[in-house]
């Protein structure tokens, strides 16, 4: 099974509306993809790697709150005519840029709390019968340029196939994840065939350490694979379970995109994001670096103290 068409990708679908509950009180009135990493709110970095990628079309799956969203990509005159009076240009070019004139922005309930799958399947009408792009923004891309989803379109672009963006996850974390397994003969490829994929399945269950990451190059021919898609135990409709039937219609790449994925779907990714991208920023790094020091020397304190009591311990 080899390339589909080899149509340019116009559109991508970001789903957005999930609940956040774990990110609750911040995300009760916000989705969690508008919680920002420094300055920016994740949407915002997706959708600036999906434009880089030569997306003209978002498609937003929105639950409750979209508003948020809905206004955080409109031009707003009255921000921008109150910065212009003020002579702030810095920060009005910085919001006047958010998207440029060729790109449009498209909202679509989803209706019901199904899972990613039915979010995708949401879509349908909107992509037509070409091929799309998916990113789940709470998957904070680290790569440098060009940027991961530039890869997988430049990889499409020569193949026509489907395209998984992957990462090496750690070995207790893939319950956490996607996992695919590799066609042997292409394991050394830099973009390998997938052979196989399932949904977080427990470490010693895992049939490698290559978790998905959310940024996906699909073929239309996955919304009939949605549609015949029965939700899962907890109700719903996976992504990953289309993907497992499309693999025995199509070669599906997965591509090691050669950077880092911040997982800003847990506390943990979410605050080792915040470092890092503000340790990117000069104005930032002088009081990162002193706080480092500081939390530093307190650890040291911390495990000094703790050494001399088992000391203590010991000789009483
Ligand atoms: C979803 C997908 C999973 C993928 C992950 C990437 O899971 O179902 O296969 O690895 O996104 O972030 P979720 O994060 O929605 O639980």
């Amino acid at each position: 099974s080899t390339g589909m068409s080899k149509k340019k990708i116009s559109k991508a679908i970001f789903p957005v509306g999930g609940l956040g509950t774990r990110f609750l009180p911040a995300t009760k009135a916000i989705p969690k993809e508008m919680l920002p990493i420094v300055d920016k709110p994740l949407i915002q970095y997706a959708v600036e790697e999906a434009v880089e990628a030569g997306i003209d079309t978002l498609i937003f799956i929105t639950g409750r709150n979209k508003y948020a969203i809905a206004n955080h990509f409109d031009r707003t005159h009255e921000i921008e005519q109150q910065l212009q009076e003020r002579g702030n240009t810095e920060q009005l070019e910085r919001i006047k840029k958010m998207l440029p004139e060729h790109v449009s922005c498209a909202y679509i309930r989803q209706n019901a709390p199904l899972g990613l799958g039915h979010a995708v399947l949401c879509a349908k009408q909107a992509i037509g019968d070409e091929p799309f792009a998916v990113l789940l923004a709470d998957d904070l891309l680290d790569s440098g340029t060009p940027g991961c989803l530039a890869q997988m379109v430049n990889l499409h672009q020569q193949t026509g196939n489907c395209v998984i963006a992957v990462e090496e996850v750690e070995p207790h974390k893939t319950d956490q994840y996607g996992i695919v397994e590799i066609d042997h003969q292409s394991k050394m490829a830099s973009s390998p065939i997938i052979r196989s994929i399932i949904e977080k399945p427990a470490p010693d269950q895992a049939p490698s350490r290559l978790g998905v990451v959310g940024r996906y190059i699909l073929t239309p021919q996955i919304f009939t694979l949605l549609e015949q898609t029965a939700a899962d135990a907890g109700g719903d409709i996976q992504l990953t379970d289309a993907i497992g039937q499309l693999l025995s219609q199509q070669t599906i790449y997965a591509h090691n995109f050669g950077g880092k994925r911040y997982d800003c779907g847990s506390y943990e990714g979410f605050v080792d994001a915040t470092i890092n991208f503000a340790l990117k920023r000069p104005d930032l790094t002088e009081v990162i670096e002193e706080n480092v020091l500081e939390i530093h020397r307190k650890i040291m304190a911390a495990r000094k103290e703790r050494v001399e009591r088992w000391i203590k311990q010991l000789r009483q």
